[in-house]
């Protein structure tokens, strides 16, 4: 995800931007920048890939005196990862760094273009700096200009500025993505993302709110809300345990990333949906021309984003879809026909066996689409298509938030082509759209789960095995919330179609074999419920998750009603990595990076 950090001061500004930049790498990022602005004159650095690459780029320059300097790490959403597209980016005098998404940048950039002002890159983020620019011709001073602008922008951002129109000052606004302002006793001031940067040369920080703007120059720190109030700083003394805060004082990045979830998906979302439509500017509008069925091809975690999928292609895209095990499907000398649209979904675009199969798809003449979160990963360079997940870098093993944004984008491209294809009323996409943007409220983690999930870890230590069961979608989810399991627990756990259970399984229920049961309420309630009694009447010890109260299980957890099935869907999702989560830590292992697994599996 990126990263931005900020100083003004006496010291080597280049060299405070850089090592500020080095504590954000943890984040993941495709290239780097910094700007700094010395009384008359900028100096701007910009490289593709590690920051040793622009460390070597920036070896001989130096500043003596105090400047002002801005700098940034890039995650690729809008654009490829080229030194064009990594910030700073510059307008006439001034330069611009920004996390989170412009929505309206669209709009902005037609009406600039129509002024003829000049674009160099494919991002949403030069919008800013050239609408600061057009603005500050008609203001009174860059502030006012500035101000202007914050008002005009749609979206999430955190947003640093530096312009010679006012060469010793930073202006900076807050919506939706994380900033925060520090100082110390020399008289030093840094911005950053996150409190990393600032930890050894801060003392204390004060975080930034939702519509929060302003400046800081040498001598002052000028907030204003949303309403153009000033507000006065608040201080609090920052931490000084760098792994910690990295963590944002979660006990676990796994942890940590499930509650991330809400803010990656309002990612995922963002600018893709109208009222009435999905937006993918990234898909040729001929991608779906002449394809009669969908094969989907992962691994792992993937491959369950994908089995969800097929019911929601199958349901409102009407189209025929399969799910293939990548490594099963590269060997079994499959028969592709080219009315075929094959998509690949991978958190890391290098899964081996994942790689292998696009491979195989593109030789067969194939139209290839991929569903990843890693820009320029050896899957997006290779499939024609590719659509980004934007679920930032995940760095527990055990994957949760980049299975979250893949199930967003699969339900969200089911609804792009249903209106391709003319298989949804238009109410009806628009209903789906309007549920769409309640996904993020929906994997909010309340504190009054997770304490219950803390509790009822404690039950489910032993035992020989976990049965986790759901019908239609609900059963890939089941899959999901296995794999969790025995990912960080060690324990065995099968996620089964509730329906099959009578078909064998059910053979092993007694009360030391665990059934973790959904029963959603949208979803073929009355059939789950009655497989679910069938379970508790063997006397299996069955924990229910539901919206609606169920009396003959040992364990009951409710979740909120919901208008749909697939809000559902995804706050049982956060219940069941929550309860992994918490039986991994009571079992005392390494929640993080747990025996014999790897991120990223890069070999057969
Ligand atoms: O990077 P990918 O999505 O291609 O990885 C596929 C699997 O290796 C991955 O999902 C794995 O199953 C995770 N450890 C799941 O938590």
């Amino acid at each position: 995800m990126c990263g931005i950090v900020g100083y003004l001061g006496e010291r080597n500004t280049k060299e405070i931007l850089l090592d500020g930049l080095k504590e954000l790498e943890y984040r993941g990022y495709d290239s780097a920048g910094i700007a700094v602005l010395q009384g008359n004159d900028f100096a701007n650095y910009k490289a593709v890939g590690k920051l040793i690459n622009l460390e070597e780029k920036t070896k001989d320059f130096i500043t003596k005196g105090f400047a002002v300097g801005i700098g940034h790490t890039r995650w690729a959403t809008h654009g490829k990862p080229n030194e064009l597209n990594a910030h700073p980016h510059l307008g006439e005098e001034s330069y611009v760094v920004h996390n989170g998404i412009i929505e309206n940048y669209a709009e902005l950039k037609k009406e600039l273009l129509a002024d003829n002002i000049p674009f160099l890159s494919q991002t949403d983020t030069e919008v800013i700096v050239h609408q600061f620019e057009k603005n500050l011709k008609s203001a009174k001073n860059a502030f006012e200009a500035f101000s202007t602008t914050i008002q005009e922008l749609e979206g999430a951002y955190a947003i640093l500025l530096v312009t010679k129109s006012e060469p010793n000052t930073i202006f900076f606004a807050k919506e939706g993505s994380p900033m925060l302002v520090g100082i110390n006793t020399e008289g030093e001031k840094y911005f950053a993302s996150s409190d990393t940067p600032l930890i050894g040369q801060c003392s204390d920080v004060n975080y930034f709110e939702d519509g929060d703007y302003g400046y800081v120059s040498a001598d002052e720190i000028a907030i204003f809300d949303r309403e153009s109030k000033q507000k006065k700083p608040i201080f609090s003394k920052l931490t000084q345990n760098k792994l910690s805060a990295q963590k944002d004082g979660y006990r676990f990045f796994m942890e940590k990333e499930i509650y991330e979830q809400s803010d990656v998906i309002s990612d995922t979302l963002m600018g893709r949906l109208s009222e009435d439509a999905v937006i993918f500017d990234e898909l040729d509008k001929n991608l779906f021309d002449d394809i009669h069925e969908i094969k989907l091809c992962a691994c792992g975690t993937s491959y369950h984003s994908a089995l969800s999928a097929s019911y929601l292609f199958e349901r409102y895209s009407k189209i025929k879809t399969s799910v293939e095990i990548a490594s099963e499907f590269r060997y079994r000398e499959p028969i592709m026909s080219k009315d075929t649209l094959f998509i690949v979904i991978s958190q890391s675009g290098e899964t081996a066996d994942t790689l292998e199969t696009l491979k195989m798809a593109k030789k067969a003449g194939l139209k290839t689409l991929v569903i990843c979160n890693v820009d320029n990963s050896s899957m997006v360079r290779l499939a024609d298509s590719s659509i980004l997940t934007r679920a930032g870098i995940e760095k527990g093993v055990a994957s949760t938030k980049a299975f979250a944004t893949q199930v967003t984008v699969f339900w969200m491209l089911s609804l792009y082509v249903a209106k391709l294809h003319n298989t949804l009323s238009s109410q009806e996409i628009a209903k789906q759209i309007s549920l769409l943007r309640e996904v993020p409220a929906s994997v909010k983690v309340n504190d009054e789960m997770h304490e219950k999930m803390k509790r009822l870890s404690k039950r489910y230590l032993h035992g020989h095995g976990f049965f986790f069961i759901g019908r239609d979608i609900f059963f890939p989810l089941a899959l999901e919330g296995a794999l969790k399991l025995k990912e960080i627990s060690y324990l065995h756990a099968e996620g089964y179609p509730s329906g099959e259970m009578k078909h064998g399984p059910i053979a092993l229920a007694d009360p030391e074999l665990f059934t973790i049961a959904l029963l959603p309420e949208h979803m073929l309630y009355e059939k789950a419920k009655s497989n679910v009694e069938e379970l508790s009447a063997r006397d299996s010890t069955v924990c229910v998750i539901s919206p609606k109260i169920f009396t003959k299980a040992d364990d009951f957890v409710q979740t909120a009603p919901h208008k749909d099935y697939m809000l559902e869907f995804f706050e049982m999702m956060v219940v069941l990595q929550v309860l992994s989560l918490e039986i991994s830590i009571r079992l005392g292992n390494d929640v993080d990076m747990p025996r014999n697994l790897a991120k990223s599996v890069t070999v057969e």
